[in-house]
């Protein structure tokens, strides 16, 4: 219990974060001041053949989130239900960008939700200067050349750079 005699809740963050954006940090900065505890979950496993491997991905999360004392990082594999009950996890947090982004996140909130009815989705918008900021995108102008100063965050920028030079 915490001191107000609610139970703490915690939210599970998951994601890729290959790497993580400025996106990414607005919408862990807006968790981490409604939620007790924030974990950010990061997918070991991807299908997507990943820029960084997950070592290099928690090494920048833990660098870009260490003034927040209820943030924490780990990996995780296989169901993310699996991972968010080890961690007495309730909720789910998702960001949504745009439209386009809801189709996908409401199949696997839903998903989710058939797997485990106890661990509820919510959804969160990052600011709008971040609504069309991907990892994907990101990845695709240091791969050509292009700024990514503002995008992510400075740490990110170099081990970026480094990749692709
Ligand atoms: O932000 P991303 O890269 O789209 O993250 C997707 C991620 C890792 C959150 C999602 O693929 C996931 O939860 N994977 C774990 C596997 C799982 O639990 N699948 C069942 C729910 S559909």
């Amino acid at each position: 219990m915490s001191p107000t005699g609610h139970k703490p809740v915690v939210a599970i963050y998951p994601g890729s974060f290959d790497p993580v954006t400025n996106g990414h940090l607005d919408l862990i900065a807006r968790g981490a001041m409604i939620f007790d505890k924030l974990v950010v979950a990061v997918a070991r496993n991807l299908d997507k053949d990943p820029m960084f491997p997950v070592n290099e991905r928690i090494e920048m999360l833990e660098a870009v989130t260490f003034d927040w004392k209820n943030v924490e990082i780990d990996a995780f594999d296989g169901l993310l239900v699996d991972f968010a009950r080890a961690h007495g996890g309730s909720v789910i947090l998702r960001g949504i960008r745009a439209v386009s982004d809801y189709e996908y996140e409401l199949q696997m909130a839903m998903m989710n939700r058939k797997i485990e009815p106890q661990i509820e989705t919510v959804f969160m918008l990052p600011g709008e200067t971040y609504s069309y900021l991907s990892s994907r995108l990101v990845k695709e102008l240091a791969r050509l050349g292009g700024p990514v100063k503002g995008l992510v965050p400075p740490i990110v920028e170099e081990r970026l750079r480094s990749k692709v030079d």
